[in-house]
């Protein structure tokens, strides 16, 4: 199979697609999604082979506007009307319980509840509206590898496998969308995103709990995506606490280990590396934009024998950077010893 690239102006190719049961990946505002009818299982089912995904880990359904999650959602939260006004279309997944017999097993996972977003992206929102079915849409990126943030990470990992591709640059964020649990009495935070635990309880006046099962790595966590090791790549990464930098360099010297360096601009002066990939800025929204990427480049580079990557401090978007940089890094910091 060919994969082909659409530009804007292809909308109704990939859409027709898509209707009849192919798989075309799309953009979003966080990371490029792996698209396909919602409804049609066996399309679905093709989502997780592509990847390499274990099906017993539910996808996200992504509409065109709120109205479109009507027809699967059983009940909603009280405080739903809020949270969407505020926060969709955006990087905020939400999870609501569903109606029987409406969603495919094999798109919730066997749940009782799904997970529906609204991507800020208009060309996305126009195939949702073209396809008049919500869409799957997985990251876009081999199942354990980092997750795409521009057309051509997914051609990379994807291509001969999909009927296609819409192409619209590099993503504005770069990590995935934030994951609330809407379906118990208080919401929820089960995968930081862009859309704080700060930002939720400003604007709905209550509390939102963030669950354990993000810190504790479990065995039977409440998305079960956590269980698995994710968005790694092939070069080990180390985790480089800010006093640890110079320790580290001299230790990789000293070892005749060849490092890649992934840090914003302020560290990257100071230490060399023929191998680096730096940060637009030193903001924590250019360390979670580059994040995937560098992790990818550094990996093409090929020689490198080791990551060693800036660590952030964890409130607001630092925390879903550092959540994703944790896996990267299978939770290892350099130390001296
Ligand atoms: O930003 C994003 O959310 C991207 C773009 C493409 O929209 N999509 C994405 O999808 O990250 P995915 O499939 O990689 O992540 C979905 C996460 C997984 O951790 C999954 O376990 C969780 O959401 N999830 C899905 N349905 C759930 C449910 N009913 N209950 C709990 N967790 C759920
Ligand atoms: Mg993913």
């Amino acid at each position: 199979m060919e994969t082909k690239l659409f530009q804007a102006e292809e909308l109704d190719q990939a859409a027709q697609i898509l209707k009849h049961k192919g798989l075309v990946a799309f953009p979003t505002e966080t990371v490029y999604g792996l698209g396909a009818d919602a409804l049609y299982p066996d399309s679905v089912k093709q989502v997780f082979e592509v990847k390499g995904r274990p099906s017993d880990n539910p996808l996200i359904v992504h509409v065109a506007d709120f109205e479109m999650t009507r027809p699967y959602v059983e009940k909603y939260h009280p405080l739903t009307d809020r949270v969407v006004k505020t926060f969709w279309p955006g990087p905020l997944t939400l999870i609501f319980p569903i109606k029987k017999n409406t969603l495919a097993s094999i798109v919730t996972g066997g749940l009782s509840t799904a997970a529906f977003r609204m991507p800020d992206n208009k060309k996305t929102l126009e195939l949702i509206r073209k396809v008049g079915d919500p869409l799957v849409g997985p990251s876009a990126n081999t199942s354990g590898k980092p997750s795409p943030t521009t057309a051509a990470h997914v051609f990379h990992d994807l291509n001969g496998k999909i009927a296609g591709i819409l192409d619209d640059g590099a993503t504005k964020i770069g990590v995935e969308s934030t994951v609330l649990d809407m379906s118990g009495e208080v919401p929820t935070i089960l995968r930081p995103g862009a859309i704080t635990k700060e930002m939720l309880e400003a604007a709905l006046g209550v509390e939102v709990l963030l669950d354990q099962h993000l810190v504790i790595e479990s065995e039977t966590p409440k998305a079960p995506g956590m269980k698995y090791k994710h968005y790694s790549p092939d070069t080990p990464v180390l985790m480089i606490q800010e006093n640890q930098w110079q320790p580290a360099m001299d230790w990789a010297k000293t070892e005749n280990k060849r490092v890649g360096i992934l840090a914003g601009p302020a560290i990257a002066e100071k230490y060399r590396s023929q191998d680096r990939y730096i940060f637009d800025d030193d903001t924590v929204e250019a360390a979670a934009r580059g994040l995937y990427s560098g992790l990818r480049a550094l990996d093409e580079a090929g020689q490198i024998d080791l990551i060693f990557a800036q660590i952030i401090e964890e409130d607001s978007l630092g925390a879903a950077y550092m959540n994703r940089l944790k896996k990267a890094a299978s939770q290892k910091y350099f130390s001296e010893k």
